[in-house]
């Protein structure tokens, strides 16, 4: 009878000694009395040398008043999250369940069951989901602003320009006329204000370009990209965390184009930006510099460098910067995952990122890429239209934005002969009624029939409409766009759209 209660005790004594739970029993004064394999791993502490110590010594400083008031109040079975220290003086998040043992007196006094859950991992899967959410989220709001602001910018640009030749043209009119004194001086002031309002809406737009480049998150595409570009828009984006830390030298040498995915390569070098600005202090500018190199190494690679002079990474850190969660920076501020997810983007290219340091001087963090092979370049095919007298050429303008109709009527109508229709079902009716275009300037994504269905349409119905049609985007496409625009040969063009290039190539289209 003894010898079988004694072999069920030592099975449950196995059984805990194996188990995946850090156990430990405490003593009514707190004190451990003994403990499990996998809670002297957890802690780093070996099983015989654990007893004795004081339980609470196991957490950080800061937690170890409440904690131990917790054991002396708690009536029953009690639960919390807290950090553990481990015996080389690192931190984890674990979870803590305390059971106080059978026994006569005060629930407790004769100790209790501590059972330790280790929680690193869990924490790590939801900072990473957190980061994830947040990057998705940043790029679908760049995508959004960007997209709204490209309507009303293109007719803000359009409109100007437009008011600038008309008073260009009353000017030279007036001074033929010699009609000197207020007029002329007042056209002068005018057009001086376009001018400036134009250079204004010219900074938007390059605004618009740059947060394009980050709202392609979820965008898989990759292509041979200028890395200068990618990098241009990193640096606007990030210049104001920079503009009061360090003066910035761009130092730019000739560089191959690589393949990769915008967005992605921009994350790179965003954070590598601000991780170089926040490493010096803010309002020293005129004595720190944060100078961007970009070269060929001698295999042909795309080199870039971010040199910064801020106080530098203490060597023992050096080997960690690139782990996950690695940061030296206060709680809120730093995820710790900016380095490790350039360091994955980086080597997925097949290149590398390395990074060299002198503590109180600065650091430099060097990206090589592979060049891209360029075997099939032609982003834009050349369109295939039939010759026409440009002047007087006919011009179907298709956009339900009606004041992109205005401002295209406006801005084109002095050199083509322009027809404004606000949808696709419109367009398609005049089509139908036999009226032909020597150029068909249509909005890609519009409700009801779109670009892509009036192409399809005019396939069946005027093959050579089909091919004059020149397809006008916001950047933001869907799958089934993208895939049209990688079918059809026709031209295209981005919004907001560059009036100079568009005349540019409508004079091309139409010669
Ligand atoms: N240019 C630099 N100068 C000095 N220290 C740096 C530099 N770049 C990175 N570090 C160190 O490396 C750590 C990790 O950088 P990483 O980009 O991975 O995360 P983070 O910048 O702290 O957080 P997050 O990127 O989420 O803002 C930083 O906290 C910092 O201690
Ligand atoms: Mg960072």
């Amino acid at each position: 009878m003894v010898s079988r209660l004694e072999e069920q005790i030592r099975e449950l004594r196995a059984a805990l000694e194996d188990a995946a739970e850090g156990i430990c029993r405490l003593d009514g004064a707190g004190r451990i009395v003994t403990v499990n394999r996998a809670f002297s791993r957890l802690f780093g502490i070996p099983a015989d040398q654990a007893p004795g110590r004081a339980w609470e010594a196991l957490l950080i400083e800061e937690e170890r008043a409440a904690a131990r008031a917790d054991l002396a109040s708690a009536a029953g079975r009690l639960e919390r999250e807290r950090t553990g220290v481990r015996s080389d003086g690192t931190t984890f998040p674990l979870q803590l369940i305390a059971v106080p043992l059978a026994g006569g007196g005060r629930p407790g006094s004769n100790g209790h069951y501590l059972y330790v859950h280790d929680l690193s991992d869990r924490k790590r899967m939801e900072n990473q989901l957190i980061f994830a959410g947040r990057m998705a989220a940043v790029g679908t709001l760049a995508a959004g602003v960007a997209h709204e602001i490209n309507n009303p910018l293109a007719y803000i640009v359009a409109n100007i320009d437009f008011a600038r030749s008309q008073i260009n043209s009353v000017a030279s009119r007036l001074s033929r006329a010699a009609v000197g004194g207020g007029p002329a001086h007042v056209l002068d002031e005018t057009g001086e204000a376009l001018t400036e309002a134009r250079q204004g809406a010219e900074r938007v737009r390059n605004i618009v370009r740059d947060l394009r480049v980050f709202a392609r998150g979820d965008d898989d595409q990759s292509g041979p990209v200028s890395v200068r570009r990618v990098l241009d828009s990193s640096l606007n984006i990030a210049w104001n965390e920079i503009r009061h830390r360090a003066r910035l030298v761009k130092d730019y040498g000739e560089m191959p184009l690589v393949e990769a995915n915008e967005s992605r390569l921009g994350q790179v070098f965003l954070n590598l930006l601000l991780n170089a600005a926040h490493a010096i202090p803010e309002g020293e500018a005129e004595r720190n510099e944060l100078r961007v190199t970009t070269r060929t190494d001698a295999q042909g690679r795309a080199v870039l460098e971010v040199r910064d002079t801020g106080m530098g990474i203490p060597p023992e850190n050096r080997e960690r910067i690139f782990d996950p969660f690695f940061t030296t920076k206060p709680v809120g501020e730093g995820t710790g995952l900016g380095l490790w997810i350039c360091h994955g983007i980086v080597s997925a290219l097949g290149g590398e990122v390395t990074v060299e340091s002198e503590i109180g001087r600065g650091s430099t963090f060097r990206v090589t890429l592979p060049p891209a092979l360029m075997d099939a370049p032609a982003t834009f095919s050349t369109p295939t239209i039939p010759e026409v007298e440009a002047r007087g050429a006919r011009l179907l303008v298709v956009d339900d934005e009606p004041m992109i109709l205005g401002a295209l009527r406006r801005s084109l109508g002095g050199d083509y002969n322009v027809t404004c229709v606000g949808d696709g079902r419109r367009a398609l009716e005049r089509l139908r009624a036999g009226e032909r275009f020597d150029v068909i300037l249509c909005d890609l994504m519009m409700p009801e029939l779109t670009g892509m269905d009036l192409y399809a349409e005019l396939e069946r119905i005027a093959p050579d409409q089909a091919g004059r049609m020149v397809f006008v985007s916001g950047g933001a496409f869907t799958p089934r766009a993208r895939e049209f625009l990688e079918r059809v040969p026709n031209a295209r063009v981005e919004k907001p759209i560059d009036f100079q290039n568009l005349r540019l190539l409508l004079r091309n289209l139409s010669h």
